[in-house]
């Protein structure tokens, strides 16, 4: 099948890909000539995991091709994807101008039946307007070209897009039920066949339904991580081990033991910015979402919560105090900064006139360029960038970890004593047993099982008879 996808980011990028991958002929359109000459060069703009072999083996097949050249993409999709930013506006609402100008774009050069597909996260209702904006074009052109808007949001996870997009939980499509709607639902079951060979996996629903799966989703997600990280804070008052009680609940398939991972805050670009642009769509109906807004002041909260257990540590006195500052990014295996616990926590100990020495595996340019923006530059001046993990260590106060990257998972604890200046770890991820630092004689700090620390109440291991 003939795929266009407008917009060569993320989402854009990963999907014509992907699609090409599947056997499809795929024509990417961005309206970055730079982003398009890097990739027609081979130059993949984005640290994703495999996204790289993938684009290069399917360009080399003929089957993936990056264009600027606005008619000629429209007239080789049959289906046209939609795959622009959605950056939030200062009011947390989502900022339709990129997919209205991409929608505009496909409406000046299309000439016969055409799917408009949309894929970027967007507001309950934006096919409505994609839909008048290319009305109104046609009927500029004086063109009665025949079309239809489709919505399929995406579920892929930043550093496993790749495979999320090849081994999909759902396909969520919302189209209509006239006849357009009709045409376009069997062209994307068609699209999509591969996914359902042996399990159906593509849910059809209404447009809006499904342009609400994306927020619901992302919503109950983070919800569900600002829960279990409330639960654990008061775990380590209380002496209970929240890891424990994570299995103890999680063994309800009701509940489920995944994304209860308790931490120092969830991040991204998409948990933040869809929490508050779903809080927008309910302020404008005259609702609040309590439940939402609790979230989102939880999570800023959980940001600071192993500042606060710094602070408590040294006295209410870190002035001159050297901290080593292990991962960077708002989760493994991505180089985005965007949110991450990283920048509130560092920005806070250089307030307080502390120094670090940060690592992080492939998020340092990145953390260059964000910190420098976030910073003035004499606290920037507080910052040390290392490249070598174990060399962070040097002469450091303590240990903080704030991102659950592979290789943090078995360190040299030895090598760790040896070079830190205290053996204190504050670990925002959960990443060792609390039990086992203890009687390494580490003082091991965590979020939710601080318990083993202090010697009390369950965070002493599982009971043994
Ligand atoms: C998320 C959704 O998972 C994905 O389906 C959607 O399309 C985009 O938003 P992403 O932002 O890439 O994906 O990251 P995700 O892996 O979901 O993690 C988000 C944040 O939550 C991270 O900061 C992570 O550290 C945190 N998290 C996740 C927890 O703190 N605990 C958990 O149990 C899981």
């Amino acid at each position: 099948m003939k795929v266009t996808i407008v917009g060569t980011g993320y989402v854009g990028l990963v999907t014509g890909a992907c699609l090409a991958e599947l056997g499809n002929d795929v024509l990417c359109l961005d309206v970055d000539s730079v982003k398009i000459d890097q990739l027609n060069n081979g130059v993949v703009p984005i640290y994703e995991p495999g996204l790289s072999d993938v684009i290069e083996r399917n360009r080399e097949a003929g089957r993936l091709r990056f264009s600027t050249d606005i008619p000629e993409a429209v007239a080789h999709g049959d289906i046209q994807f939609i795959a622009v930013g959605t950056p939030p506006d200062e009011d947390g609402s989502a900022d339709l101008q990129y997919v209205l100008a991409a929608a505009r774009g496909i409406a000046r050069h299309m000439n016969t039946f055409t799917v408009i597909v949309n894929k970027s996260t967007v507001p309950v209702g934006t096919a409505d307007k994609v839909r008048d904006i290319v009305m109104r074009e046609l009927a500029v052109r004086g063109v009665e070209s025949q079309f239809t808007v489709v919505s399929n949001p995406e579920f892929l996870k930043e550093g496993a897009a790749v495979e999320d997009f090849l081994r999909p939980d759902r396909i969520v499509i919302g189209c209509d039920l006239d006849v357009p709607g009709l045409r376009a639902k069997s062209l994307l079951e068609q699209l999509y066949a591969p996914f359902n060979r042996n399990h159906q996996r593509t849910l059809f629903m209404d447009v809006r339904s499904a342009e609400f799966t994306k927020y619901a989703a992302n919503a109950m997600l983070a919800t569900r991580i600002s829960f279990i990280n409330e639960l654990a804070n008061l775990a380590d008052r209380v002496g209970a081990d929240i890891e424990q009680v994570r299995q103890g609940i999680g063994s309800d398939p009701r509940i489920g033991y995944s994304f209860l991972y308790a931490g120092c805050g969830y991040g991204g670009s998409c948990f933040p910015k869809d929490v508050r642009a779903l809080m927008h769509t309910a302020g404008e109906q005259g609702m609040e979402l309590n439940i939402l807004a609790s979230a989102e002041f939880v999570n800023e909260q959980q940001k600071m919560v192993l500042f606060d257990k710094i602070r408590h540590h040294f006295d209410h006195s870190l002035e001159g105090k050297h901290f080593a500052v292990w991962g960077l990014a708002f989760k493994p295996n991505t180089d985005d900064m965007r949110q991450a616990t990283s920048r509130a926590l560092i920005a806070e100990l250089l307030r307080a006139r502390a120094t670090v020495s940060v690592y992080d595996p492939v998020a340092l340019d990145e953390a260059r360029r964000t910190l420098a923006d976030d910073l003035d530059p004499d606290s920037y001046e507080g910052i040390r960038f290392s490249r070598d993990r174990d060399a962070t260590l040097q002469g450091a106060d303590a240990l903080v970890i704030l991102t659950e990257w592979k290789e943090f998972k078995s360190p040299d604890f030895a090598h760790m004593k040896a070079t830190l200046k205290n053996t204190v770890v504050f670990d925002g991820r959960n990443l060792y047993d609390p039990v086992s630092m203890k009687k390494e004689g580490w003082t091991y700090y965590t979020i939710g099982r601080d318990a083993a620390k202090d010697g009390i109440g369950g965070g002493n291991g599982p009971f043994l008879p």
